[in-house]
């Protein structure tokens, strides 16, 4: 996600906003860029890579004059990494500057409009599309403009905006992404959080969804999207540097698992445009889709996880035999590949080696490879024959839940787009399962509002040696996902086993008060599951049923605790049973005191083989 900061008032503006970066690298970015006002004309500089670049290029801000600016580190979701697609955009006059976090989803039709209007573009972004509207609209009135252009832009967003003909404002505009506005003693401020301020000022007010502000240096005024004037309570914040970073979260795990409704909802719209799929910008064209013979899904750990869940759609809604395969195992296995393979490797980093060093052997086995990627221009990223980026911004803490939660988004647009191709789904059953789809990060919200219930019940488990998962099919490979969670930040030993294959030796280690948890959301393997979960209650087991609201009552009857997920279509279970498990391994690992963000010999990502 991105960082931005912006400064009126009267001391340099330029070290002002080159601190505000610093502080806000914590979020994440690949490129960054201030834009300060000086003598009559906006003065841009920008680098891509550290922050550090940019502020060798400015001195440290000395070469960049003037009391108002605005400043960004990006974090790329539209264009690579590049100085041209870094921000501040400059409108085609150079009169007005504007930064950005977030998605103008309808960014392509407003720049299809403005290039008929005879405007040029310079990058990529969507952002310069945003500020060239503000340009289109502006008569001389910039709140005005910005008005205007705002009303026109769909998605989420949180501008800055300032203009040379407008020396004395700096204008703010929220909706979905947070920014507030800071009041300082030599001047006024905006920022994504409150860390970039912090050093200046804990006095500050939050922009609600809709609220344009126009800050000045000596004053604020907040207006509605109708450019009514309203009032924004001040509040004074007494965290710490820290404490905001994590926006006042206990651990980044935590934020990161509740942006999940944003992520997957993000992700899925960046990809359904007028009620269908389209995947136009990858290498799935219908043609394509026709030809596909295998499919091979590579990964590691939760990635690998995800490919688990694709095997078991793909296969139910495509008809095409596919295999979910560790990307460590595959280069040894003398994998079956050829020109009608089709390679997807998920990697939230994009430099995981093992899945690296697997795509190139996949390509160099005469596959098609498609990329499901969270970093833009990462390595993985450039080198498959086509990619599809996770829009879930930058993911701290070491074990993934909302890349994780994305990537299983975009495996549903990939089964549902090839399944239709194919002519295996009918026009209504896509349009349930579109429609279900974006109903998902609603029923995440839900899901997530229980936790309560998963605090308490990892207060009875949190120490016992060793817990077991299982379900079957889908069940199963979320019940993979939820034992790696709790291992990787609790420490305490568990296995993921498919229900039916618990007996046939492993059922040996279920002693009285074994938490064995029990993943039960597939309806049609419900009697299977259950009839597993008996097993090891006669062998006295604990069990926590995770299952959708109306099998409460049978799995109540047989389970000594449930938690219940909202009723969803077969496909899209695993977004909704992922979450209790993640809840429970975080507040389990809480409980034990353990270091949630960074586990011990983890890595956020394995750059080694
Ligand atoms: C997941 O919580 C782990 N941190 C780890 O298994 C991770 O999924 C794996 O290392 C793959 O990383 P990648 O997605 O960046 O390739």
């Amino acid at each position: 996600m991105c960082g931005i900061v912006g400064y009126i008032g009267r001391e340099e503006a330029a070290p002002i906003l080159l601190y505000g970066l610093e502080r806000l690298e914590y979020r994440g970015y690949d490129s960054a860029g201030i834009a300060v006002y000086d003598k009559g004309k906006l003065n841009v500089a920008k680098a891509v890579g550290k922050l550090k670049n940019l502020c060798e290029l400015t001195d440290n801000g000395a070469k960049v004059s003037g009391c108002i600016g605005i400043g960004h580190t990006r974090w790329a979701t539209h264009g690579q990494p590049s100085t041209d697609n870094s921000h501040p955009h400059l409108s085609g006059s150079g009169k007005i500057a504007i930064v950005h976090n977030g998605i103008v989803e309808n960014y392509m039709k407003i720049r299809e409009m403005l290039l008929s209007e005879g405007f040029t573009f310079k990058s990529e972004t969507d952002t310069e599309v945003a500020v060239q509207l503000i340009e289109y609209y502006y008569k001389g009135n910039l709140l005005e403009a910005v008005s205007k252009a705002v009303d026109k832009i769909e998605g989420s967003y949180a501008f800055g905006v300032i203009s040379s003909d407008h020396p004395d404002e700096l204008i703010a505009v929220r909706k979905e992404s947070p920014l507030i506005v800071a009041y300082g003693e030599t001047g006024n401020f905006i920022a994504s959080d409150i860390t970039a301020v912090l050093k200046y000022t804990r006095n500050v007010a939050y922009l609600e969804d809709g609220d344009i502000a126009v800050v000045k240096k000596d004053g604020v005024k907040f207006y509605n999207s109708y450019l009514k004037e309203i009032q924004r309570e001040k509040a004074y914040i007494d965290w710490d540097v820290e404490d905001a970073q994590r926006e006042g979260y206990q651990h980044f795990m935590l934020k990161e698992i509740y942006e999940q409704p944003k992520v997957v909802k993000n992700t899925l719209s960046a990809h359904i445009k007028d009620g269908r799929i389209d995947l136009s910008d990858t290498l799935l064209t219908p043609e394509y889709c026709r030809e596909i013979k295998r499919i091979s899904i590579i990964g590691c750990g939760s990635a690998y996880h995800v490919g688990v869940v694709g095997k078991y759609l793909l296969e139910k809604y495509t008809r095409i035999p596919t295999e979910a395969v560790l990307a460590s195992e595959f280069r040894y296995t003398d994998p079956i590949i050829d020109n009608h393979t089709l390679v997807i490797v998920i990697s939230q980093s994009g430099e995981t080696a093992d899945t690296r060093a697997a795509l190139r052997e996949a390509k160099s086995l005469g596959a098609r490879t498609l990329a499901i990627v969270n970093v833009v221009g990462s390595s993985i990223a450039k080198e498959a024959d086509s990619v599809i980026y996770t829009l879930a911004g930058p993911e701290i803490a070491v074990a993934t839940t909302k890349a994780y939660s994305a990537q299983l988004a975009v495996m549903y647009l990939i089964t549902t787009a090839l399944s239709s191709t194919r002519g295996l789904i009918s026009a209504a059953e896509y349009d349930e399962v579109l429609a279900e789809m974006l109903r998902i990060p609603g029923k995440i919200e839900t899901v997530l509002s229980d936790r309560e219930q998963l605090q308490h019940l990892a207060s009875m488990y949190f120490n016992n040696s060793s817990i077991f998962f299982i379900g079957r099919n889908l069940d199963y490979a979320i019940s993979l996902e939820g034992s790696l969670k709790l291992k990787e930040i609790s420490y305490i030993h568990s296995e993921a086993y498919a229900g039916g294959e618990l007996k046939h030796g492993t059922i040996s280690l279920i002693e009285p008060e074994t938490l064995v948890v029990a993943v039960a959301t597939c309806e049609k393997l419900f009697d299977k599951i259950i009839s597993n979960v008996k097993e090891v209650k006669a062998r006295e087991a604990n069990v926590l049923c995770i299952t959708q609201n109306k099998s409460f009552n049978a799995a109540s009857a047989v389970t000594d605790n449930v938690f219940t997920i909202p009723n969803t279509h077969e496909m899209l279970t695993p977004s909704l049973a992922a979450i209790p498990l993640q809840l429970f391994a975080y507040y389990v690992a809480l409980d034990r005191g353990c270091d949630i963000d960074k586990p011990r010999n983890l890595a956020k990502s394995v750059t080694v083989e």
